[in-house]
């Protein structure tokens, strides 16, 4: 059995082309960390890698996380600045048995050591973006942290290994030297390969709360099914950080096991995730939760269609705003 399972549409071409690689016989690490490579390079993506929207000080700054459910093995890198591919930068970390979780200048040195090539992840839409917003939030007194989008990337291959990798430019606004649950092992991500992986997205501050991943692989290691530890960890999470802290920001996840059932639960209105598995080609669901269990439906081509035109939209287009 083969699989792979993201968060959020962006991820569809790069499970697209990297479940070729699981089909073929290839290994979950080398897949995933193609199909995470795939979401940063591309530029309309403005939460992720290239293009990716920038910290209150202009800056974009990257975090990014891989982890091997062999060896148990992790990398990862916060607030990593103009280098191409973090998720590449994580994997090459996870290799290494100590320092394998660096941030700031000194996760930029040891990429520029390693040979990892710079670019300026500052795009002019990200610019734009970020004036637009800047006057929407900022300027009116309103929350800037609302709406993020982490890719998350699950994979199982035929050998029955299962790798995690993740990548962010964290919430937009966020303060300098911030991070978020995505390059955090147990909160952002977690994979067991005797057992299976799970990834979140949304509000980094309220997932770590809940070591959100590691509970999730946690209940599936008791018996639970995928989606059962999906939904009861958001649930809870949220019902405890609603009566304990009276707030809770957004959380999403998504986890497979190790026989490639997977699960996706969230606490927001709509959250696309996307599966690929040998017995059912790369599919975008669409997931909405309804009373404490989360429902899902592959997305119709209108679906598809609205989306493919709101990603690449002029800045300030009144219809997609
Ligand atoms: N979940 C991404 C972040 O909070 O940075």
């Amino acid at each position: 059995m083969w699989g792979m399972i993201a968060t959020w549409r962006m991820a569809l071409e790069g499970i697209t082309h990297a479940s070729e690689t699981l089909k073929n016989g290839g290994r979950s690490a080398k897949a995933v960390v193609s199909a995470v490579a795939e979401v940063e390079d591309f530029p309309f993506y403005k939460s992720v890698g290239y293009g990716g929207l920038p910290s209150e000080n202009g800056e974009v700054e990257l975090d990014a996380a891989f982890m091997d459910g062999d060896s148990l093995a992790f990398g990862a890198v916060g607030n990593l600045v103009d280098i191409a591919n973090p998720i590449q930068v994580a994997h090459a970390l996870s290799r290494e048995r100590f320092n394998s979780f660096l941030v700031g200048t000194g996760a930029r040195e040891w990429a520029l050591s390693q040979g990892f090539a710079e670019k300026a992840m500052l795009t002019e839409r990200a610019i734009q973006h970020y004036r637009k917003r800047c006057h929407e939030t900022i300027d009116r007194g309103l929350s800037p942290y609302d709406g993020h989008d982490t890719v998350g990337i699950i994979g199982l291959d035929n050998h029955g290994s299962m790798s995690v990798g993740t990548s962010t430019s964290g919430l937009f606004m966020k303060r300098r030297g911030r991070l978020g649950d995505s390059p955090v092992v147990g909160s952002g991500f977690y994979c067991d390969s005797e057992i299976g992986a799970a990834t979140a997205t949304g509000v980094g501050e309220d997932l770590m709360k809940g070591c959100t991943s590691y509970e999730i692989v946690r209940r599936m290691e008791g018996g639970m099914a995928p989606q059962d530890a999906a939904d009861s960890v958001v649930c809870e999470l949220e019902d405890k950080l609603m009566a304990r802290f009276g707030r809770v920001g957004d959380l999403s996840v998504v986890c497979m096991n190790r026989q490639g059932e997977f699960g996706a639960a969230t606490n927001i209105q709509t959250f696309s995730f996307v599966v690929a598995t040998r017995d059912l080609p790369a599919t975008v669901y669409l997931a909405e939760r309804r009373a404490d269990r989360t429902y899902y439906t592959p997305a119709d081509d209108q679906w598809m269609a609205d989306y493919a035109a709101r990603i690449r939209a002029p800045i300030g287009d009144p219809q997609y705003d």
